[in-house]
């Protein structure tokens, strides 16, 4: 097209794309320029503010490493993330909450029953779970990929006096399709905001405090696989999440809790809390 104006530019540039042939592809990207076009004339956006968005891109980019992405984080406040789990979803099955940046494949395997606490301060947590069919029935192929934050709030990559791995850990649910785990109480915590997101957070006078939570991934031959996150009930910032993972289904309560043939098993020396978390995996597609 020779003579492009306001009118004919979004048609022109969706053209130009026509050719990609993956269907799939050739939606996204051909609705992609039909809502960037739109956002930029509904708004009349200004050369010095495009300007201002490159550079914000820019330095999430600079910021970025293998071990830190600054666009997930900016997808995670933005509540895309939340959004794609929240569209991934499937009724009668638990609901999917944020991945986050602390998922590392390759966590040790353990028993149901293991004792993540070790040298860990904290207050003691018996976490008990079942996964079952939306039909009810207990999937014994089950796994289950468990991680969480210390007592100081910070995942073991983030902090040089905690052991590698510590508090997460991989383990095959029972043939019954339950699992138990003793750990810790898991404590609200902060993303980052020394980079482009943290002005983003600022200039909106917007909280950075995610509310404490443990992170699930549970898989299953023939089922969806499930990411999410069970948060604790009693945490201040349960109703701001700086992330937006949180569903009601997902909260739970940490019952006190002293029976003494747990204290046994666990040798723990006072009371401790316990959490149940019903997992529904919905038949994979
Ligand atoms: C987290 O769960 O720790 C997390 C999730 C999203 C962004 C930052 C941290
Ligand atoms: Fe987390």
């Amino acid at each position: 097209m020779r003579n492009i104006t306001k009118q004919n530019v979004t048609e022109a540039v969706k053209q130009s794309f026509e050719k990609i042939e993956d269907p799939r592809l050739k939606l996204l990207i051909e609705r992609l320029v039909t809502h960037v076009h739109a956002y930029a004339t509904e708004t009349q956006l200004t050369h010095a503010e495009w300007q201002g968005a490159l550079g914000f891109l820019h330095r999430a980019a600079a910021i970025s490493s293998e071990s830190r992405s600054e666009f997930t984080l900016m997808s995670d406040v933005l509540g895309l993330s939340s959004l794609v789990d929240l569209l991934a979803s499937r009724p009668g099955a638990t609901e999917g909450s944020v991945l986050g940046p602390f998922h590392t494949r390759g966590s040790p395997w353990v028993e149901s029953g293991a004792n993540l606490i070790k040298d860990n301060p904290g207050v003691p947590v018996l976490l008990r779970g079942k996964v079952t069919s939306t039909q009810g029935a207990p999937i014994a192929g089950a796994t289950v990929d468990f991680w969480q934050n210390a007592d100081n709030g910070l995942y073991w990559q983030m902090d040089s006096t905690q052991p590698q791995d510590n508090l997460r850990c991989q383990m095959q649910v029972l043939p019954d399709g339950t699992f138990e785990l003793l750990t810790i109480r898991p404590q609200p915590y902060m993303v980052p905001t020394d980079g482009p997101i943290g002005e983003l957070l600022r200039v909106a006078h917007r909280d950075a405090w995610r509310p404490a939570h443990y992170h699930l991934i549970v898989e299953a031959p023939g089922h969806r696989t499930l990411v999410t996150e069970l948060f604790d009930a009693e945490d201040p910032y349960v109703a701001q999440d700086a992330v937006f993972g949180v569903r009601e289904s997902l909260v739970a309560n940490f019952k006190p809790e002293s029976d003494p043939a747990v204290l046994a098993k666990y040798r723990l020396a006072g009371p401790y809390r316990v959490v149940d978390f019903p997992v529904v995996l919905a038949p994979a597609s």
